[in-house]
C-alpha cells in the first residue's frame, strides 16, 4: 500500500464485506460494546426465533425502533465510496453486507448481498409466503398477521437460523470465479468486529481463493489475525482514501 491505496487495477476483482461500523458515522448504533444495540438487550430476547415466540411485541418494538433510526439516517461517504467503486468495476465487484439498514442500497450499491436480511422486508413466521417490502412500524397489540394466521416477523436472519442459500451461493460463486480467473483478487472487510460466522470466515475463504485481504476497522477485530493488512481508522475518513475515491 505504498501510496495509501488498495491495489485495485483494471482487472482486479473486489469482494467487500461490511458491518455495523460503516453505518456508525450515519448515526446508527453498532451491536457490541458499551452503548451498542445488544447492550441492555440479551441477544436471544430480540434476535432469535425463541425470543420472538416468547415476546413478539418486544421484538417488533425493537425492530420498529431500528426501522425508525435507519429511516432517519443518511448514507455516508464510506457507503458512497463503495457505490462509486462498483460503478468503476461493474461485475468485478460484489458487496456483501451484514447490515440490515438499507443504507448501501440508498447510496446506490446494486451488486449487493444483504447476508443478514433487511429491516425493510417482512415475512411470515409460519408459512412460505415470500418476504415483502414493508416500511411500517408495528409495536402491537395487535401485531400484524399473515393470511395463514401466523404472526408476521422482520425478514432478519436471527441467531440459530440459516442464511438464505441464494446469498451464500452468490458470495461463494464470486470467490470461486475470482480464484479461477487468474485476475488479482482483493477482499476488504470494513467496520465489522469479526464475531459472527459465517461472515467472519469469509476472509479465510477469500485467502484460499488467492485474495489479498484487507481490514479497515476502528478497533482491532476478533479475526484481525486472519488478514494480510489491517488499517485502524474510521470508515468515513479512511475508506474513500483507501479506494482512491473522493468522499
Ligand atoms: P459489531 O457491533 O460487532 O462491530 C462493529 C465494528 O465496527 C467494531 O469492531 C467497531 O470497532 C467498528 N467501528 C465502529 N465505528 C466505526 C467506524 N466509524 N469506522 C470503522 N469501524 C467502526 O457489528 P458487526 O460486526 O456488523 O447480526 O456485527 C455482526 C452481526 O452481529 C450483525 O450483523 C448482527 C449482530 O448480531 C444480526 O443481527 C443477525
Amino acid at each position: 500500500m505504498s501510496d495509501g491505496r488498495l491495489p485495485i487495477g483494471e482487472r482486479t476483482r473486489v469482494l467487500v464485506l461490511t458491518g455495523a461500523g460503516i453505518s456508525a458515522e450515519s448515526g446508527l448504533a453498532t451491536f457490541r460494546g458499551a452503548g451498542g444495540l445488544w447492550d441492555g438487550h440479551p441477544v436471544e430476547q430480540v434476535a432469535s426465533p425463541v425470543g420472538f415466540a416468547e415476546d413478539p411485541e418486544l421484538v417488533w418494538s425493537f425492530y420498529s425502533a431500528r426501522r425508525r433510526d435507519a429511516a432517519a439516517a443518511e448514507p455516508n461517504a464510506a457507503h458512497r465510496a463503495l457505490a462509486a467503486l462498483e460503478e468503476r468495476l461493474g461485475d468485478r465487484f460484489l458487496l456483501a453486507t451484514q447490515n440490515v439498514d438499507g443504507l448501501h442500497a440508498r447510496a446506490g450499491s446494486r451488486r449487493l448481498v444483504e447476508v443478514h436480511g433487511s429491516l425493510w422486508r417482512t415475512r411470515c413466521s409460519g408459512c412460505m409466503r415470500p418476504a415483502f417490502a414493508d416500511a411500517t412500524y408495528p409495536v402491537g397489540p395487535p401485531l400484524p398477521r399473515c393470511a395463514c394466521g401466523a404472526l408476521l416477523r422482520p425478514d432478519i436472519v436471527w441467531f440459530g437460523e440459516l442464511l438464505d442459500p441464494a446469498t451464500t451461493r452468490s458470495i461463494d460463486r464470486f470467490m470461486r470465479d475470482a480464484g479461477g480467473s487468474g485476475d488479482p483478487f482483493v477482499f476488504l472487510a470494513v467496520g465489522t468486529s469479526g464475531n459472527v460466522y459465517p461472515a467472519a470466515g469469509y476472509v479465510t475463504a477469500a485467502r484460499f481463493f488467492g485474495a489479498d485481504t484487507w481490514l479497515l476497522n476502528l478497533d482491532p477485530a476478533e479475526n484481525a489475525g486472519a488478514f494480510d493488512h489491517t488499517v485502524e481508522g474510521s470508515a468515513v475518513q479512511s475508506l474513500p482514501r483507501l479506494l482512491g475515491i473522493d468522499g
